[in-house]
């Protein structure tokens, strides 16, 4: 079960002050800021950039470039569903198609908690249509596997 802390400026400055000297990088800071907080906020890049006296531009180049870096707060449930080709030639559209009907929004939006997102492999091409609910992988997915790993995902949370 994830369990983040809320996102305040002091406590940020904190978190980003305590990275050893040979970690002082943009990406290293904002993996800290999100593995801690579990979002990157906006005020956040102002605390990296002045904790490593960079620019705020820079900061913003790589929060921006890793999609890993979340800007928003991140959801109850994240199901993450494997777009790539290998998962494609065994029916990841149709699969898909199928899971955003069933939720009622397209990859890359959440609905009562639970986000829908697209990823490229998984490394689980042989079980393909793959997906990875809450950092459990799944494979030979449909509809009903996808909700019952919510479900239990959601469960775990309560
Ligand atoms: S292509 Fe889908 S898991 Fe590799």
């Amino acid at each position: 079960m994830r369990s983040h802390q809320a996102w305040s400026v002091p406590a940020g400055t904190a978190v980003v002050a305590s990275i050893p000297p040979a970690e002082r990088l943009i990406l290293p800071a904002l993996q800290r800021v999100q593995a801690v907080f579990g979002w990157v906020p906006d005020e956040a890049v102002d605390v990296v950039a002045a904790e490593l006296n960079v620019s705020r531009a820079e900061v913003v180049g790589v929060l921006t470039y890793y999609h890993d870096l979340r800007q928003s707060p991140p959801p109850d449930v994240h199901v993450q569903v494997c777009v790539a080709e290998a998962c494609q030639s065994v029916g990841s559209r149709e699969f898909v198609s199928d899971l955003e009907t069933a939720y009622g929004v397209p990859l890359g939006e959440r609905i009562d908690g639970v986000e829908l997102s697209a990823v490229y492999c998984l490394g689980n091409c042989a079980l393909g249509p793959a997906a990875m609910v809450e950092g459990r992988l799944i494979g030979r997915c449909d509809v009903e596997r996808i909700r019952d790993a919510v479900a239990l995902a959601q469960e775990v949370r309560a």
